[in-house]
């Protein structure tokens, strides 16, 4: 063994998922609202595959998935994670999980699709990894061997999170949107520019994906006591009935959320 082996990295579970079953830790919240704000406009179970993106790298993504599923499991529904980010697979990590025995692994056929759902240390919350190295995911997402898995995956769960890569980077969100019922959106708080933002939502809307929700993350609550509360890295604007049907985000949308992000 090298003497300069990398000691496994601490992104731990401990660091990065902090809703937890008692009482509600500084920061997660956030989450309890996302979560409650899920459950209610996907009362009608039509919204149960959610594609959790963002216009750029570390927004946010993975640790909003893993604290939305265990938030999601503690209210007794039965969730599955899935890591569809093929170039920087994290999810395994945050929940202390391996990697290997996957996506990949599914489609070649090592192992069937009940043998690539590990159960987690969470309540109600299993987790797909994507196993070992893809080449090109494109082919993977378009084939039918994963809408059956998908397909398989949202009878199965009551919520199913596809942990993605970021839009502005990578164009598997198309594929992805074909198996999925809309997109959440996170926006890092003070770092993504509003370009940026506008050109990752004209994507999605140009492809038909329904953005279900936006979310800041990495709020800095000393920049803006206002919203003091939200440091978990939520601020939501849903569209239900009460707004009318629900609608695509527009630039406008999001305009929104930036003007109050960046608000002094
Ligand atoms: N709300 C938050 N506040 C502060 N730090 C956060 C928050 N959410 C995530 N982080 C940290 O930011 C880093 C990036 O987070 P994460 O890996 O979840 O982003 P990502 O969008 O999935 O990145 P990538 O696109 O590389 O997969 C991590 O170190 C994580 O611990
Ligand atoms: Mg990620």
């Amino acid at each position: 063994m090298s003497l300069f082996k990398r000691k496994h990295k601490a992104s731990s579970r401990r660091e990065r998922i902090i809703v937890t079953e008692g009482a509600a830790r500084f920061g997660s919240y956030g989450y309890t609202r996302l979560r409650d704000n899920l459950l209610y406009i996907s009362a009608d179970g039509n919204r149960k595959v959610l594609q959790i993106e963002s216009a750029l790298a570390k927004e946010g993504k993975t640790t909003v998935t893993a604290n939305l599923a265990v938030s999601l499991g503690l209210t007794n529904k039965k969730v599955v994670v899935v890591d569809l980010d093929f170039r920087r697979p994290r999810l395994h990590r945050v929940f202390g999980l391996a990697r290997e025995n996957g996506i990949a692994e599914y489609m070649v056929n090592t192992i069937d699709r009940d043998g690539i759902i590990k159960h987690t240390t969470y309540k109600n919350v299993d987790l797909v990894t994507r196993g070992g190295t893809v080449y090109n995911p494109a082919l993977i997402l378009v084939s039918e061997k994963f809408k059956e898995l998908i397909a398989y995956l949202r009878e199965k769960y009551d919520f199913v999170l596809l942990d993605c890569a970021p839009v502005l980077q990578v164009s598997d969100y198309i594929h992805i949107s074909k198996v999925s019922d809309g997109a959440l959106f996170l926006v890092s708080y003070g770092k993504t520019t509003k370009a940026q933002v506008a050109d990752a939502v004209k994507e999605l809307n140009k492809n038909d994906i329904p953005v279900l929700g936006t979310l800041f993350t990495m709020y800095d609550r000393k920049k803006d006591a206002r919203y003091g509360y939200s440091y978990g890295g939520y601020y939501g604007k849903y569209y239900d009935e009460a707004y009318g049907d629900m609608k695509k985000a527009t630039v406008a949308d999001i305009e929104e959320v930036d003007e109050i992000g960046t608000k002094k």
